[in-house]
C-alpha cells in the first residue's frame, strides 16, 4: 500500500467534524480512515436528547466502512474542534480493533502509534475463536 497522507486524512477528519450533531456536549468530533482498497471513510459525533445513546464520531465511520461494502481499516485519525488530533474512546478503541486490528495505524497525539499500543491485549474475534474450537473439541465422540 502506498504512503499514508495524513494531512489529507486529517482534512477529511475536520471536514466531518463540522457536520457534527453536539448540540448538548458542545464537543465537536470527526474521524476519518483510510480502508485497504483505498476508500476513505468518514464519521462525526450524533448526539441525542437522551444522552446515553450518544454515536461517537468513530461509530459512523465504521458504520460507513461496512454499508459500504466492508474492508479492513489501515490509518485512522480523530480530531476535535480545533481541528487538534484526539485520542479515540475505550469504546471505539474496541469497535476499531474489530476492523482493523494489530495493525491498523492510528494518528494520536504523539505521533503514529499501532493498535496493539493504543489498545494492548485486546478482547477480540479470536477470543470467541477459541472457546467454540474448545466446545467442538468437547463435543467429539
Ligand atoms: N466523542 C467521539 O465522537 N469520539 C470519541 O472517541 C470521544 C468522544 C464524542 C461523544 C460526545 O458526543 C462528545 O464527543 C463528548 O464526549
Amino acid at each position: 500500500m502506498a504512503k499514508i497522507d495524513w494531512d489529507a486524512l486529517r482534512e477529511r477528519a475536520r471536514d466531518a467534524m463540522t457536520r457534527a450533531y453536539a448540540p448538548y456536549s458542545g464537543y465537536s468530533v470527526g474521524a476519518a480512515a483510510l480502508v485497504d482498497d483505498g476508500r476513505v471513510v468518514e464519521g462525526c459525533n450524533v448526539e441525542n436528547a437522551a444522552y446515553g445513546v450518544t454515536l461517537c464520531a468513530e461509530c459512523g465511520l465504521v458504520s460507513s466502512l461496512v454499508a459500504g461494502g466492508g474492508g479492513r481499516l489501515v490509518a485512522f485519525t480523530c480530531v476535535d474542534a480545533r481541528g487538534a488530533t484526539i485520542m479515540p474512546c475505550g469504546r471505539c478503541r474496541q469497535l476499531l480493533w474489530e476492523h482493523g486490528g494489530p495493525e491498523l495505524l492510528v494518528d494520536t497525539p504523539r505521533g503514529t502509534a499501532p493498535m496493539t499500543e493504543v489498545l494492548p491485549q485486546a478482547f477480540g474475534p479470536h477470543d470467541l475463536e477459541v472457546v467454540e474450537e474448545f466446545y467442538e473439541e468437547e463435543a467429539q465422540p
